[in-house]
Order: C-alpha cells, then structure tokens, then sequence
C-alpha cells in the first residue's frame, strides 16, 4: 500500500490488490482514490501473504469503477493481472474470447490479458511461458504484471512500450513501473528493455526476452531521494511532464489510426458519422492553454475540413447569446474536464441543439461525462499546474479530430490523410530532440533572468503558440508577458519596444514562403527599435539567422503542426526562468490546477 501510494500520481481514479495465499486468489478494488481501497482492507482482512501485486488506474477504457479496477481475475479465479498502457487488438481478442465462451465483467482492454493467460496456463504452460505466449498476441503499448494462485513465489511481468524496473531486494524482489514505489525497501534495480518478460521469486530474478531467449541485465544504483524520486530526479513535476511529451504525445496518437490511413475513433459513439456531414460550423470553447490549442486547432480543421470553425474563450461564449444549433459542433478542450467555465459553455452549446465533442486528459470527468462524444488525450497525471504535456497532447487530439472530420466529410482522400498521420507520428522524435537541445534555452533563461518585460511573436498557427509561451511565463515566472499577432506589432504594440527587450519570434517553416517572409520583416521592425530577437526558425534557415540575435532551432514539420515543436522551447524558458527566480513551479501563486469556479 505504501508502493502504490507513491504510485498515485500516476493515476488516482481507482486502485486495486491482489495476493496469493494458500493457493488462492485474495482480490480487493474500489473506486476512487487509494484511501477507498485502504478503507475497504480495514474492514475486510486479507489473508497474510508475501506475493501480490497492486495498480493504481488512470482509466482508458471504461469508466473509472469498482468493477473496471485492476487487478483483473480470469474466470477460473487462478490469474490476476494489472495493466498499463493500452492492448490496440483488444476488441477482437475479445470477440475471439467471447466465442469461446469467455465472459467478461469489465469494460477494460486489461480484461483480455486474463482470460488469455488462464487458457495458456490450462494449456500447461507455466506463468512465465503463458506470458510470453500471451504477449505474442497483444498490440500496442503495455505493462503486464501476473499472479497465478498455484504458483507460490512467483510475480511475472511483462514490458512493451511501457516503463518496467525490477528492486533488487534481499530475499525479497519487486517490480513497479516506476523505482518510486519500492524506493524504501531497495535501490538497487534492473530496468526491463523493450519486449522482455521477467519471473521474480524472493531469491532470483529470470529475464527473457518474448522470443524466450535469456536476456543481459544491468543492475545499477538508483541515488534519488523519495522525494526526488516522485519527480523522477527532476526538480520539478512541470519539468518532468515536459520531459515526458515525446510518450505523451505518441500515446495520444496510439491506436487512432490504421495501415490505410484511417482515422479510427472509438471513442466517437454518441456521434454518428451523418451528424458530423450535417454540421455547417465548429464552435470551440476552452480556457486557458486548452483555448490556445483550440486556436491552432481552428487552423487545421478550417484547412482540412472547410468547414468554418470559430474558437472562443468558454467564460465568454454562453453570455453573448452565441448562434448555436442542431448543426453546430461543439468542440470542447480540457485537460481536467471539470473546469467550470467551460462545463457551463458546453452545458448551453447542447440546450442550443449543438452536438459536443470533448477533448480531454481524465477519464470519466464531468465534461467528457456530459458531452456526445470524447477523444481522450492519453498525457497521464499532469501534476504541475502550468499545463505542458496537457497542452501538446490536446494539440494531437485537436489534429486527429480535424483529419477525422476531413475523412468523413470525403474532404481529402486516404493517402493524403496517411500523409499527414505518418508525419504526426514522427512528432515524438522531433519533440525529443528539441528536448535534447533543453540546455541551450536553458542558458539564455540564465541570461535573461533580469529582464522583466517580454514580447512574443508568431504568425498563423505561431500566433497561439507565441500567446502561450507568453501564459507560461506569467504563470510561473510571473514576468509581464505578452504575445501578439506578428502583423499586428506595427497597429500598436510595438511602441513599447524599448532597447535590449527580449523578442522572441516564431518563424514558420520554409515551404510557405509568403508568410515566413512576412514574420522575417516583423523581425526586422523590432530590431530596428532595439529588441533582442531569440528567433525560433526552421533548422538551416541561413536568411533567418542572420537577423537574429539569439537562434532556437526547429526540426523540420510542415506548418499546421509546427505548434508541436515550437511551443516546447517557450515551455522549458518558462520553466528554467521561474527556477533561476526561485519561485515554486509546481504550485505557482494564485492558480488552482483544475478551476471548478466560474
Ligand atoms: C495554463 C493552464 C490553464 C489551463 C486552463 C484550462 O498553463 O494550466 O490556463 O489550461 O485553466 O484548464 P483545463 O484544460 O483543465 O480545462
């Protein structure tokens, strides 16, 4: 219980255990956070045992309850298993299943796992072999761990696209997705490489690959604290969220689309195909970052779909008597799902007749509860209250919502939506490698960190990004920030340019010319008055460098989906600048994580 205590930041809507002893199963789950669970043992007492596993849920599939809580059990009552990550093939192992006569009480994708691994082990296979037979089966990104009640001794786990550490004990190993939960009984782990299977009993470790092959593991001496431990060694859960975008983002994506370039939305069910061809326009309500993704999303959708797309602030929409109707999509983006401005927008979208698609990161929150349809943005916890991962995962959902409209609206064909799928997907890397470069913006926080005023600029969908480089900043630095239209600097704004201000300037990529010249010229106009242009261009952008004095280079993307790169320097400036300042990332003054007020 400790373990999985520390474990909670990871998902807190459920959490469940389930021990071996004396040849049987001992299963207890709730809903809700650990405290549900904890209250539930006091007043059920298990048997002793010293073999078990244990999950805390951030619900995917199905609705964060009793019955949806790991660990899930096989019919027979002989296997349990908890689960990370998402098994794509679910639904038709589940189909596969239920002809063979499996019956399932859970709505989950984990539940497949059990039922195959009790017909492996029937099939006289032991836990270790079921599993690795079991895995040879499963698509996607997962985290297995296994008990099997006549296996005494004995936990299996399994690791594909999905983080696994073993605790080194003495008599006594672990596993957990994250060294944090057996930090108090050991440090000493073996991190499990992609595609391998490990059995622990008190006294040996067995590491094979799904191939069955023994495989070379490396112990190595985990120096953290508890408490750095949370963070993952970083300093602060904002940095690490940053940190964890490349996953955040390729999860997001995960499953969404197949080989054809499909766009396959599950999630979608409350809104039929022929609903969205009826729509003739897209309103979406936001707050926030989430209301700056939605800007860029108004870009794509607008592009893609052609259908006209308007995006506003949800504490503005519903008291200026929007034209709202049955033809009318709502799109609604939240990371928390329980912002109240935004509940209450989507609340008077659907009075008005408007169907509603939810964008959100927490399963089973008030707003996807009380919208037609929902895509969920697989981020994870986001813990520091600057949203980060929030705000690129929403990004993703926002492009696949958009090529989704396209493809049902018979806007674009399928290669050309592929085209774009397969660009979307090479996003994690590049992320990463902006992330990779973290030190060098990092350096010029340094340098800036007694400057007070700070202006940003970005044309297109570099016009969002450059308002949230600016949020970031006031949220965390508490620096007077603001982002403008590039075009719109010479109306106004750019009177308060003043010698050696720092500019920082978002170039779109080369390949839309007209509009990269265009922010080359806005460049020029604040130089000329004295700013300190930190310019962020595509890689090998020799004109754009020589007019700027700080340079943040960008792997190449194509324009729509720059925001996914761009914002990710302004989000570690932000963060390092708020650090150098000696200000509390995490928990800046005056901010709530979730808004439940209007
Ligand atoms: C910015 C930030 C806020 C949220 C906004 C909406 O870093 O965190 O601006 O984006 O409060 O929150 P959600 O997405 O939970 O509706």
């Amino acid at each position: 219980m400790a373990g999985l205590r520390r474990m909670e930041y990871r998902g807190y809507d459920s959490a469940g255990i389930a021990i071996v002893a004396a040849g049987r199963l001992a299963v207890a789950k709730k809903a809700g956070k650990l405290a549900n669970l904890e209250a539930e043992l006091d007043d059920r007492h298990l048997p002793t045992s010293h073999q078990g596993i244990g999950h805390t849920r951030w619900a995917t599939h199905g609705a964060p309850n009793d019955t949806n809580a790991h660990p899930h059990v096989s019919a027979d009552g002989r296997v349990a298993v908890v689960h990370n990550g998402i098994i794509e093939n679910y639904s038709q192992l589940r189909a596969e299943l239920g002809e063979a006569g499996a019956e399932f009480m859970s709505e989950t994708d984990t539940e497949v796992a059990a039922h195959l691994l009790a017909r492996e082990l029937a099939g006289n296979h032991d836990l270790l072999g079921a599993m690795r037979a079991v895995v040879g089966r499963l698509q996607g990104a997962f985290t297995l761990v296994a008990v099997d009640a006549e296996a005494t001794d004995q936990v299996v786990a399994a690791r594909r696209n999905s983080p696994l550490v073993v605790g080194v004990g003495d008599g006594e190993n672990f596993v957990a997705s994250d060294v944090l939960a057996f930090i108090e009984h050991t440090r000493e782990v073996v991190e499990l490489g992609q595609d391998q299977v490990v059995r622990i009993s008190p006294s040996e470790i067995t590491v094979v690959g799904f191939d069955g092959q023994p495989a070379e593991v490396q112990r190595y001496q985990v120096d953290w604290d508890t408490s750095a431990a949370e963070k993952g060694g970083f300093d602060w859960f904002m940095r690490k969220e940053i940190f964890e975008q490349p996953k955040a983002v390729a999860d997001t994506l995960l499953g969404r689309y197949n080989d054809h370039g499909e766009l396959v939305l599950d999630e979608m069910r409350g809104i039929s195909q022929e609903d969205l061809r009826r729509v003739n326009k897209i309103v979406i309500v936001a707050c926030g970052s989430a209301y700056y993704a939605g800007m860029v999303a108004k870009y794509a959708i607008e592009h893609w779909t052609r259908v006209p797309c308007e995006v506003e602030v949800a504490s503005e929409f519903r008291y200026r008597d929007p034209i709202v109707d049955p033809q009318t999509l709502c799109v609604t983006i939240s990371q928390s799902g329980e912002t109240a401005d935004t509940l209450m927008a989507i609340r008077h979208a659907r009075i008005q007749g408007a169907k509603v698609i939810a964008i959100c990161n927490t399963n089973g929150a008030t707003i996807p509860r009380e919208s037609d349809a929902v895509i969920y943005t697989h981020a994870g916890p986001e813990i520091g209250v600057a949203s980060t991962k929030g705000f690129l995962t929403q990004l993703a959902a926002c492009y696949l919502l958009g090529l989704y409209l396209a493809q049902v609206r018979g806007m674009k064909y399928s290669d050309e939506i592929r085209l774009i799928t397969t660009e979307l997907a090479g996003t994690p890397e590049l992320i990463q490698r902006m992330l990779d470069d973290a030190d060098r913006v990092y350096q010029l926080a340094h340098e800036l960190a007694d400057q007070n005023d700070f202006i940003f600029l970005g044309r297109h969908v570099g016009f969002p990004v450059a308002l949230e480089g600016a949020l970031k900043l006031k949220e965390i630095a508490y620096q007077h920030a603001e982002g403008f239209a590039a075009g719109e600097l010479k109306h106004g704004p750019i009177a308060i340019i003043e010698p050696g201000m720092p500019v920082f300037v978002i170039v779109p990529p080369a390949g839309r010319d007209q509009l990269r010249d265009k922010v080359i010229s806005n460049i020029q106009e604040v130089r000329a008055r004295g700013a300190r242009t930190i310019v962020l261009a595509e890689e090998g952008d020799a004109q754009v460098a020589s007019y700027a004095d700080e340079l943040i280079w960008l792997p190449h993307v194509s324009t729509l989906l720059q925001p996914l790169l761009s914002s990710v320097p302004l989000q570690l400036f932000a963060c390092e600048l708020a650090t150098v300042l000696g200000h509390d990332v995490d928990q800046p003054r005056n901010l709530a994580k979730s808004v439940t007020v209007e």
